[in-house]
């Protein structure tokens, strides 16, 4: 079968559609001809070697799937072969097949296309978890979303929409901040040319605000426990920050990574605020019960009609290339799924 794998670390060039071995299917899995899969920032890390959990080159990277059931392992129960459906996978999803376990794969509802199902388990289970199990999100908070034009982003727009949320979202261009406006975003902040704590602290004369999605991680975790008020929490789920360590900008990340180290406890105690990190692979590895839930109130949403997919580009997966350059210098909105003939 043909795949992508990454067999050195470096640029986007390094990605190409290659021989690679048929997945072996564990008892608890099943094995699914790829039709569509989709593209994360995480991605783009761990084809750069900043993805401390990845697997040992050479692997073949990839979160999420969509296609058809082409074998069941001996325990499965849920699928059967032919079935249509989409599936969280650890690495492997750049692939003509790909194996998932039955606990995180699902039935690709009718009205779904295969890009659709691809594009949603990692976004929207991380906005999910992030916003209602870790952020213990109260109707009528107010939320601060970094990122949010992104795919994670857009998706917890949503979410939060559905507990009437003042909405703070960060991004770094007037297109973006106006897709943000767009999707009913209360206060979108250009962090580039504004400094989104004066900003938070200004619209809310003081206050502060109830939950803090971050995935910059650095200067900006500190930054979003600042502004914090009581009950409120930051959830730290992602690294972009940190992602560009080329020559001097490694040694900039130091004081970074130190601020991020001096998080004070006692602090947060006593000001009874909270910091949470959250990752869907530990989730995914040793708690598949509690992605389960995640993408079974998910999928509850999409059926009720409350949250609606966010396609930005379709590419066939021979531009490979071309979508990691456009995800890793942020020129993208949304989601990007990769097809396969
Ligand atoms: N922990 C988990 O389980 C988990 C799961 C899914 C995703 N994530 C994390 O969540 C974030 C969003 O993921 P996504 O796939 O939806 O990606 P995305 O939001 O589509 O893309 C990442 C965005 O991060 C922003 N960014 C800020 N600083 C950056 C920098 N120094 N370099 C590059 N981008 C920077 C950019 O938006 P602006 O141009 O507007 O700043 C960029 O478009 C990522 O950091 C990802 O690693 C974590």
């Amino acid at each position: 079968m043909k795949a992508i794998p990454i067999f050195q670390n470096g640029a986007a060039e390094v990605l190409k559609i290659q021989d690679w071995p048929t997945p072996q299917v564990r008892p608890d899995e099943v094995l699914i001809e790829v039709k569509a899969f989709g593209l994360n920032f995480a991605d783009v890390q761990a084809r750069k070697g900043q993805y401390a959990e990845a697997p040992p080159i050479p692997y073949v990277p990839g979160y999420e799937v969509a296609g058809i059931v082409c074998e069941v392992g001996a325990q499965v129960t849920r699928f059967h072969k032919g079935q249509a459906v989409f599936a969280i996978t650890s690495f492997g999803g750049y692939s003509e097949l790909a194996v998932a376990k039955e606990q995180v794969c699902f039935a690709l509802p009718v009205s779904m296309s295969m890009a659709e199902g691809a594009s949603i388990p990692v976004n929207f289970a991380t906005a999910y978890h992030n916003l209602f199990q870790t952020g213990t999100l109260l109707p009528g908070s107010r939320i601060l979303i970094h990122a949010a034009a992104g795919g994670v982003g857009l998706a917890a727009i949503q979410m939060a929409k559905l507990r009437n949320c003042e909405i703070f979202g960060t991004a770094s261009s007037p297109q973006k901040l106006a897709l943000l406006h767009e999707w009913g975003v209360h206060h979108p902040i250009n962090y580039v040319e504004q400094d989104f704590v004066a900003e938070v602290m200004r619209i809310t004369q003081g206050e502060g605000i109830d939950l803090v999605l971050d995935s910059i991680a650095g200067f900006s975790l500190k930054k979003g426990l600042s502004i914090l008020r009581p009950h409120g929490r930051v959830i730290g789920f992602g690294g972009a920050g940190l992602s560009d360590r080329s020559g001097l900008n490694a040694l900039k990340l130091v004081p970074q990574i130190l601020s991020m180290l001096s998080i004070n406890a006692i602090d947060l105690m006593m000001k009874s605020k909270g910091f949470y990190g959250s990752n869907l692979k530990a989730l995914g590895d040793h708690r598949p019960e509690v992605l389960l839930d995640t993408m079974e109130n998910v999928l509850r949403l999409f059926a009720e009609g409350k949250l609606k997919t966010i396609i930005s580009k379709t590419y066939p997966w021979t531009e490979i290339v071309r979508a990691h350059q456009e995800i890793e210098s942020r020129a993208t909105t949304g989601k990007i799924v990769l097809t396969i003939p």
